[in-house]
């Protein structure tokens, strides 16, 4: 059985459990009132308010690739907000954030802890914006969105993330057998598959392409200029403004 282990106060939630997790079962979570060095991917920062949001780590360490740590995370944490939101319409951008309409309200940050050349766990934190205010957030380097800024409710913050524990550790388990039902799911809920739209690399290079579809490591297949692209996580983002839905 997980547990969740509540901080008050951490540096960051993923580098906690980096640190620690021999000390929790697995599925389990730690999560943060306050993080003071939140990380986000490609070696940014994750600003998030003072016991207004979600950031939580969960510990993987039976998972059929790593990359399922995210797509476990994502799965759930999409249908968390179906069930406690049904008026929003949350997708998966490739590949691990949440975004409604052309604006984010979460990511994903999975890492791996190695020790001796083995693979001891995968660690996923998740950062969703909860009760952030719509000013706070213009301060987020990019068009971010939190729950109450899309609908002036205030959230229990404690209760979506046991929420979301739960989903997870479902999927945890169906994904042990079924792998497959948890990534066509992934699938379905990145909604920007089949579309035409903008990727820029870490140099800053944009193509413009097609997502054809998301290969069955996790890769995004990319059509550009007539030749097929795979690109991993680490590769290139999208630019979420560039897609006509
Ligand atoms: C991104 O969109 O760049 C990923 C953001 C991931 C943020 C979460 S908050 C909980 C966990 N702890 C961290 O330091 N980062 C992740």
């Amino acid at each position: 059985m997980y547990i969740h282990q509540r901080l008050d106060e951490v540096d960051s939630t993923n580098t906690y459990a980096k640190t620690h997790f021999r000390e929790f079962p697995d599925g389990s979570v730690i999560s943060a009132r306050r993080q003071t060095a939140g990380r986000g991917r490609l070696g940014r920062k994750w600003l998030s308010g003072n016991d207004l949001d979600i950031t939580a780590s969960f510990l993987f360490r039976k998972l059929p690739q790593p990359f399922y740590a995210g797509v476990i995370t994502g799965v759930a944490a999409i249908e968390m907000l179906q069930e406690e939101l049904p008026e929003l319409s949350p997708y998966l951008k490739w590949p691990n954030d949440i975004y409604i309409g052309y604006e984010k309200l979460s990511g994903m940050l999975s890492e791996a802890v190695w020790e001796k050349g083995q693979m001891q766990c995968v660690i996923c934190g998740i950062g969703l914006n909860v009760n952030t205010s719509s000013e706070a957030l213009a301060g987020a380097g990019q068009p971010a969105v939190s729950l109450f800024s899309l609908t002036q409710k205030q959230f229990d913050v404690d209760f979506l993330i046991e929420r979301l524990a739960k989903i997870v550790n479902r999927y945890y388990i169906i994904c042990q057998q079924y792998p497959q039902e948890v990534f066509e799911l992934w699938r379905k809920y990145n909604r920007l598959a089949g579309h035409e739209i903008e990727v820029v690399d870490p140099a800053g290079k944009v193509m413009r392409g097609i997502f054809r579809d998301i290969a069955p490591g996790g890769e995004m297949i990319f059509v550009h200029e007539g030749r097929e692209l795979l690109f991993s996580c680490g590769d290139v983002k999208i630019i979420a403004q560039s897609v006509k839905f």
